[in-house]
């Protein structure tokens, strides 16, 4: 029988998919170095973001035939090196789109509400209501970055808020953004237009560090900035500079340049940032989803059966 090692927490529903066609072993917290002994019997491999699979790994597993992200970005795994082997990538590209899309929306009224530092002051035994007077989104201009799946919920939804949108997107038309409620801008018109910003692109060079100490000078200083897509879109020393010199007025993160987040400015800072610890796609449905998508794609291969490619 063949053998799958699962090495992040995947939804049991894509245990028992697998399962029906192969040994499943659960493994978490794997060190690279136990990655390299344990992948040798393993047909193939199911991860999330916690399993970095490195070119060692990949050369390591003689026998693997897929890896399977129960996820959208494929950035934790060498796609390249596990080409050259043979090995297919898969994942799940629609499975998460809805909660990232929700947690963005949610960071970006927590942050206008001061939601997490009032709830903490209160349970704390204070009654503070003149620290947490914030800002309605109402009527504000958001300014989305990437108009993929994640980008196109968001807006929809900032539209029903009453919300004006701009977007920047080289990749997408502007009959595309139109019908979204969206103009379709240059990245500086929405750096300096947007009331708030919020990231929903993929991590590339093009992309990484997009939002420096230069993009945020050119925006507002009532502004607000979500990042629930990759870290490192956001240069994080830039962005505590910012956000200390009152330059702009907020941000959220869900991801980090480094992640678990360690030693940062931005853990210093008050109630103008929130953190929450790569939770964008934490919600039981999407986990059921993404799990379901990528253990039927795995079980396909381990069945011979033809595989849909990251
Ligand atoms: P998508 O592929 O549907 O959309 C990405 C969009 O970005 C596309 O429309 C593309 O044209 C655009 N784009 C690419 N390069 C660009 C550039 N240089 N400038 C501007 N736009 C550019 O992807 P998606 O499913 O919407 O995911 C968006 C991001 O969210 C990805 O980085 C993904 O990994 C991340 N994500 C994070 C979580 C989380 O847990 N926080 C969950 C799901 C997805
Ligand atoms: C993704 O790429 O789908 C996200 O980062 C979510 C995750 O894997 O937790």
């Amino acid at each position: 029988m063949a053998k799958v090692l699962v090495s992040d927490p995947i939804d049991q529903a894509g245990i028992d998919i697998l399962s029906q066609v192969a040994t499943v072993d659960v493994k978490i917290g794997l060190t690279p170095e136990q990655f390299v002994q344990a992948i040798p019997e393993y047909d193939a491999l199911m991860i999330r973001s916690g399993s970095r699979i490195t070119k060692e790994i990949i050369e390591a597993g003689h026998q693997l035939k897929i890896i399977g992200r129960a996820g959208v970005g494929v950035d934790n795994v060498d796609v390249p090196a596990a080409t050259r082997q043979g090995i297919v990538v898969v994942n799940s590209p629609e499975g998460n789109t809805i909660a990232a899309a929700e947690h963005a929306i949610a960071m970006m009224l927590a942050l206008s509400r001061y939601i997490p530092d009032a709830n903490a002051s209160v349970k704390r035994g204070e009654w503070d209501r003149k620290t947490f007077v914030g800002a309605e989104v109402y009527k504000k201009t958001l300014g989305v970055v990437g108009l993929g799946k994640i980008g196109s919920h968001v807006a929809t939804a900032a539209k029903a808020m009453g919300m004006k949108l701009l977007a920047y997107d080289p990749f997408i038309s502007t009959e595309r953004a139109e019908q979204l409620g969206c103009r379709l801008v240059e990245v500086d018109i929405l750096l300096q237009e947007a009331d708030y910003i919020t990231l929903h692109i993929p991590k590339t060079p093009e992309t990484t560090h997009l939002i420096n100490a230069e993009a945020l000078a050119k925006m507002k200083p009532n502004a607000r900035i979500i990042n629930c897509a990759r870290g490192g879109i956001i240069d994080e020393a830039a962005l505590a500079e910012a956000l200390k010199a009152g330059k702009i007025a907020g941000a959220a993160l869900d991801v980090f340049e480094e992640e678990p987040l360690k030693e940062s400015p931005l853990r210093a800072l008050g109630k103008e940032i929130i953190l929450t610890p790569h939770l964008g796609a934490s919600t039981t449905e999407a986990q059921v989803n993404v799990a379901i998508d990528v253990a039927e794609q795995i079980r396909d291969v381990l069945l011979g059966l033809p595989a849909r490619s990251a």
